[in-house]
């Protein structure tokens, strides 16, 4: 947070199935993954594309979040499907060691391709949608802690959980 390539709106990816899309890709799994992210955003590694990617299934950062699947999302189009927000507690590998309540839409449809133009068009809600929520989000240069109603739920993780046990930001 601060770096003034995380607050830039990206560009749309004109050209799917190429060496260079695949590698940007394989870059942030090995960052995501390195790091027990929930998710990543271009952005986040410097690259101004629409691409995030995510992935939940028993991460020790969120271990009451239920299992989201490992998707690539490219040029994501997102429409809100309820009028109810709910409050939740969200980090970032870009704000690392804190967490602050977020309030996000409960339900979405999200729209895009896969890193080889295939569409994909998915119904979600829960976890799956505040995370898509919160990547999509980096491709629009709004970190969470902007979206943060009341400040006072926002800090440092070891101290608001400290059961979580240590984590790896
Ligand atoms: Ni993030």
């Amino acid at each position: 947070m601060g770096d003034p390539r995380l607050l830039r709106v990206s560009r749309p990816v004109e050209r799917f199935s190429t060496p260079a899309l695949r590698e940007l890709v394989r870059d942030m799994v090995d960052t995501m993954r390195r790091l027990n992210g929930a998710g990543l955003a271009a952005p986040q590694i410097g690259v101004d594309l629409q691409v995030v990617i995510f992935e939940v299934a028993n991460n020790p950062r969120y271990p009451d979040a239920g299992k989201v699947p490992f998707t690539v999302l490219v040029n994501p189009e997102l429409t809100l499907l309820s009028d109810e927000l709910e409050e939740g507690w969200e980090g970032c590998l870009s704000v690392p060691g804190m967490r602050g309540l977020v309030p996000r839409c409960t339900r979405l449809r999200y729209q895009g391709f896969n890193a080889e133009g295939e569409p994909i068009d998915r119904t979600v809600d829960g976890f799956h949608a505040r995370v898509v929520q919160h990547e999509v989000d980096h491709l629009r240069g709004i970190l969470y802690p902007m979206r943060i109603r009341d400040l006072r739920n926002f800090g440092f993780t070891e101290v608001l959980f400290p059961d979580v046990g240590r984590v790896d930001e």
